[in-house]
């Protein structure tokens, strides 16, 4: 686990280090400080709030904020009424973005009821200048924004923004950075993401994530290697890898090491009984990737293998580097060589210049692959990628069409695969107690507990909150599409 330092030890009257994390200790000292005089003066700890939009990547860095806020002596809670709130954004497509302007209107109200609390935004939607600068204007009862590349600084900001008056900015290019052992407060106590690297290389025309999360940077394997053993003590046992391609993991570092070797060396974890990662980029996926897949006793039987389209034409213009057909051919070796994995991807509909005949490419993808679970987006037009300047922008209702079309199909799909489970026995990992049940008044129904399969998906079995990070053996006794009712077999 992370080598956290004791604040106690921290020496406030000296200037601060210039080494990290050192750094960041002794500001999380300093803020230390306000928040004991925050107590005596209300009788109460103050509360934090982190809401995250976007993927498992922002959720790791909430984790990252959330562990501290709480060293600091934050009560972090989920309600946005709180003393302070930090919304760490997403920006991959336009929706999210107008999410992060609505909630901010909500705060509006809150602040107002409590001038004292305290607005802050980070993550990838702050990268962008006119996203800065609309809440420069327009949102200015918020106190800090910070980007990606310096969240590691959150307890320095922090501290600064409890001296600052008004609204402070502090947002970078890039970076090549990484600081270890920062505390973090897991979401989950049996299961765990770890970041493996940062930023991604590949500049997909439609994506915004390299500009902002910036140059792929690789965390040395010894701290990751580190970072998971201390967890595995600490009673996880399913980490999530996480990079934007973790298929080239390792390549830029002074001793290059593969991505298929990192997972040797994890696999040997004692107490570790789960390993997932996301996402695999299809152009970088090694045969030594599949091999070292189908020995492992520990990762499990799921692979996110984004496709984004089926048609030779489009994946050019979306600078994908792979065609159809290379495509296809890696996605049938692998449910070759693993028969029992699920294979799952994430697909754009109405890129610019996509026909419906581009589009009965994608669907023949999905048909062929059949895969387990697709997720299906609608083409957003991101200001500063290339595909933003592309001029064949294709009308809403042809888009709209297309997309409740390749819906149907990868829905169909998704329902046969989960079908053919139906009636075997495996292990899943239970993860809560199904909040539906433990709702319901009729107390005569069972209560359930949620768990998920290797191969990602999930079912639900009667049980209670003991069974909570325990990986059992279960009969998938009814499939119901999407998910599972089974039972636990002894
Ligand atoms: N529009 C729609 N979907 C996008 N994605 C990334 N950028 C865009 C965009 N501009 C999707 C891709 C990626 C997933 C995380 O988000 O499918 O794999
Ligand atoms: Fe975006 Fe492509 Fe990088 Fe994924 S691989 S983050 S889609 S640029």
């Amino acid at each position: 686990m992370n080598q956290e330092m004791d604040l106690d030890k921290i020496e406030l009257y000296s200037a601060p280090p210039a080494e990290e994390p050192a750094r960041q200790y002794y500001f999380m000292a300093k803020c230390r400080e306000w928040v004991k005089k925050f107590i005596s003066k209300n009788g109460r700890c103050p509360t934090a709030c982190v809401t995250t939009f976007g993927c498992q990547m922002n959720a790791r860095d909430s984790e990252k904020l959330e562990g501290i806020l709480k060293k600091v002596g934050y009560e972090t809670v989920s309600s946005e009424e709180a003393d302070f709130v930090i919304f760490n954004t997403c920006t991959v497509r336009d929706n999210a973005n107008q999410r992060v302007y609505g909630r901010l209107g909500e705060l509006k109200g809150y602040k107002r009821r409590n001038p004292s609390m305290k607005i802050a935004l980070c993550g990838c939607m702050m990268q962008e200048p006119s996203v800065i600068e609309k809440i420069r204007t327009s949102y200015p009862f918020v106190d800090l924004i910070f980007g990606t590349h310096n969240i590691y600084k959150f307890a320095e900001l922090l501290c600064a923004s409890f001296e600052a008056e008004g609204m402070l900015i502090d947002i970078w290019k890039d970076t090549d950075r990484i600081v270890e052992d920062l505390p973090v407060q897991r979401k989950y106590a049996f299961k765990s993401g770890i970041n493996i690297m940062f930023g991604c290389n590949n500049f997909c025309s439609y994506c915004i994530v390299p500009y902002v999360r910036g140059r792929e940077r690789s965390r040395e394997p010894e701290d990751i290697l580190r970072e998971i053993r201390g967890l595995a003590a600490d009673g996880v046992v399913e980490v999530m890898l996480l990079g934007q391609n973790v298929n080239s993991y390792g390549r830029n570092l002074k001793n290059p090491m593969t991505f298929a070797e990192l997972l040797r060396e994890v696999e040997k974890i004692e107490g570790l009984q789960r390993i997932r990662f996301m996402t695999s980029h299809p152009k970088d996926l090694s045969d030594d990737l599949i091999r070292v897949m189908k020995e492992s006793r520990k990762i499990c039987r799921h692979l996110h293998l984004p496709l984004q389209s089926g048609s030779d034409r489009i994946l050019k213009q979306m600078n994908r580097r792979y065609t159809k057909e290379q495509y296809v051919d890696l996605a049938l070796k692998i449910r070759r060589e693993i028969p029992d994995i699920a294979i799952t991807t994430d697909i754009i509909v109405g890129f610019p210049g996509e026909t419906p005949e581009d589009l009965e490419e994608t669907i023949d993808v999905v048909r062929t692959v059949k895969f387990d679970n697709a997720f299906t987006f609608i083409y957003s037009r991101r200001t500063g990628t290339p595909a933003a300047a592309m001029e064949n922008q294709v009308p809403e209702s042809q888009v709209k069409t297309g997309f409740d079309k390749l819906l149907k199909v990868v829905q169909d799909t998704a329902r046969e695969q989960a079908a053919k489970y139906e009636g075997s026995v495996c292990e899943a990992l239970i993860e809560e107690v199904n909040e539906e049940s433990s709702r319901a008044e009729d107390t005569s129904r069972q209560m359930l507990v949620t768990g998920r399969l290797s191969n990602n998906m999930i079912v639900h079995v009667p049980g209670d909150a003991s069974l909570v990070g325990k990986v059992v053996r279960v009969s998938l006794d009814e499939c119901k599409g999407f998910y599972y009712l089974g039972t636990i077999r002894e």
